[in-house]
Parts: C-alpha cells; structure tokens; sequence
C-alpha cells in the first residue's frame, strides 16, 4: 500500500504469473462442474439453468460479485495493516504481504468471472465487447455498471504495476498504488447502485462493515504518520557489547612426589609388607 511500504525484502513476490493462470483455472473449472453435476443432484437447479430465463448466470454474478468485494476487502486491510505497521503485531509483515498478494489476485478472478458471467444473463443482454467496454451498456444502469468496470480495469493497472515495478521505479509504483482507494471506492458504489440485492439488510451490514473497517485503518494510518513526524522518536543509543571476560587458565594440579604418592581407591592399596 501506499507510503512506508515494507522494506523490499518483505515485498518478494510469491506468486508467479502461472500460479495465477493456474488459480484461475482451477475456479472455472470447478464453476463449470458445478454447473453441470449439480442441477443432476438437486433438480431445481436445472430449471434455473435450462428455463426459458436461465437464473443461474444471474445468481452467480451475484455471488461472485460479492466475493469479489470482499477479498479486495481482505487485500486493502492487509495493505494498510502493513503500511500502519499493525501487521507487526499478527501475524507479521512478510505473511501479511504474501496473503496481500494472493488474496488480490482471488479477488481479481472473481471480478473476471463475475463480470463474463453476465453474458448468459439474457435479462441483462450485454454482449461481449460491452462487458469489456466501460460505459458502453445501455440496458442495465449504464453510469454504475461503468464505474464498475473502469473500476475493474484501475485494479488491473494497480496489480500490473507491482510485477513491473523495477521497470517503473518505486515512486511510480508507489503512486499508482495509491489508486487502490480510488478502484475499491468504484466497486463499492459500483455494487451499491447496480446490485439487486442494496436493500437487503445484511448487505447493507456489508458494505458499511467494509467501508468503514477500512477507513479506520486508513486514518489510523495517517494519525501514526502525522504523530511520528511530530514527535520523531530518537535513536536508541545501540547497546555497546560488553567486553568478553578473559578464560581463567584452569589451576595446574600441584605436582605430588613420587615416594608420598596414595593409592585412589581401596583396592589398589597394597598391604604393608610383612603385616600378617
Ligand atoms: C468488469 C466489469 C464489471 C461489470 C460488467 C459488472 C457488472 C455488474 C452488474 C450488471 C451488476 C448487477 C447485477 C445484479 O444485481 O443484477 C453488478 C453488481 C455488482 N458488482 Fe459488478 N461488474 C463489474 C465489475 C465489478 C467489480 C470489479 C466488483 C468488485 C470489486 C464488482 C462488484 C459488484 C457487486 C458487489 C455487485 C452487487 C451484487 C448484488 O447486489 O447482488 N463488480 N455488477
């Protein structure tokens, strides 16, 4: 996240691009299993996949839309939890900064899904270059299902630029970065004013829960900055190491004369001669 990121040791990328196909893939996959084995399980479902207005691509935009807000959620929270240094306190920095990224990256394929979804929706009827093109619906709330978008492609962006980061240097990255808030803001009120399910009351728990979760964090984050340029803490004196104590040589055993020599144990004595 934005400013006093974590050093770059804690910034190693964990997953490679064919982890991430690989995610992506697994999640169609099993959508698409889904898809087919369930409705043979519970046949309410094959009415809602095969009726004259098949439900399922609806429910399921529904659901990935959710689940798509909530990890960019977790993401933006683990962001900032790193850059207000909470993070330190559990589960630590480098562990935050790899479920940072994974977690991203979730969130992203469910967006994908969520947004390709939609075209077998013939309720909605986008077609596909619509889907990819902001602002270009004309059926289902245009504005907001295009803020929804360009918020889609801001988030792309955001997670390009870390994997090109060299490329870019630190301070392109880092303002780039700062977009983050801006993309999470277009999905919310992206999910806010096109969703069907705004009125529900949990979902309303939701989004406040999410929204002001994170500006919590967010202002926790500006306040510690703000207080640690007010009041700099000084440098604690490095500990001066103590000087190591020199070995004491071991006492030499005082050498014994031959002719006073005593035996050790009871059984090497020899008996005075002619004692009998
Ligand atoms: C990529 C382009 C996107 C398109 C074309 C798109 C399209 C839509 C549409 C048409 C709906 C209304 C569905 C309905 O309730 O009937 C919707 C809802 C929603 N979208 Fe998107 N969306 C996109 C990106 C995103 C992104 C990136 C997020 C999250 C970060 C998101 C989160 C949501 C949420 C939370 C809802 C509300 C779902 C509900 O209330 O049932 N969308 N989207």
């Amino acid at each position: 996240m934005p400013a006093n990121l974590p050093e770059p040791v804690e910034m190693e990328s964990s997953v490679n691009i064919q982890t991430f196909l690989t995610f992506l893939l697994a999640m169609t996959a099993g959508l698409l299993l889904a898809v087919l084995v369930l409705p043979s399980w519970l046949p309410n479902m094959a009415f809602s996949l095969n009726g004259e207005a098949p439900k399922v691509f609806w429910y399921l935009a529904r659901a990935t839309a959710f689940a798509s807000l909530s990890l960019l959620w977790v993401s933006m929270a683990l962001g900032l939890s790193i850059t207000n240094k909470m993070a330190r306190l559990w589960p630590g920095a480098p562990a935050s900064f790899a479920i940072h990224e994974y977690v991203n990256l979730l969130g992203i394929a469910f967006a994908i899904f969520h947004a390709l979804i939609l075209l077998g929706d013939h309720y909605i009827g986008f077609t596909f270059v619509q889907v990819l093109m902001p602002f270009s619906t004309t059926t289902y709330r245009p504005f907001w299902v295009g803020i929804g978008q360009l918020g889609f492609y801001v988030w792309l962006l955001v997670t390009l630029s870390f994997y090109v980061r060299q490329g870019i240097g630190q301070k392109t990255w880092r303002v780039i970065h700062y977009a983050s808030f801006a993309m999470y803001l277009m999905g919310l009120f992206h999910g806010i004013f096109t969703g069907t399910d705004s009125g529900l009351d949990w979902v309303q728990k939701f989004y406040w829960l999410s929204a002001g979760s994170l500006l919590f964090l967010l202002m926790y984050r500006i306040l510690a900055s703000v207080a640690e340029k007010l009041f700099p803490q000084k440098p604690q004196p490095r500990p001066v190491p103590a000087p190591a104590a020199r070995p004491v040589p071991a006492a030499r055993p005082a050498p014994v004369p031959a002719t006073t020599a005593v035996p050790t144990a009871p059984s090497q004595a020899r008996a005075p001669q002619g004692s009998d």
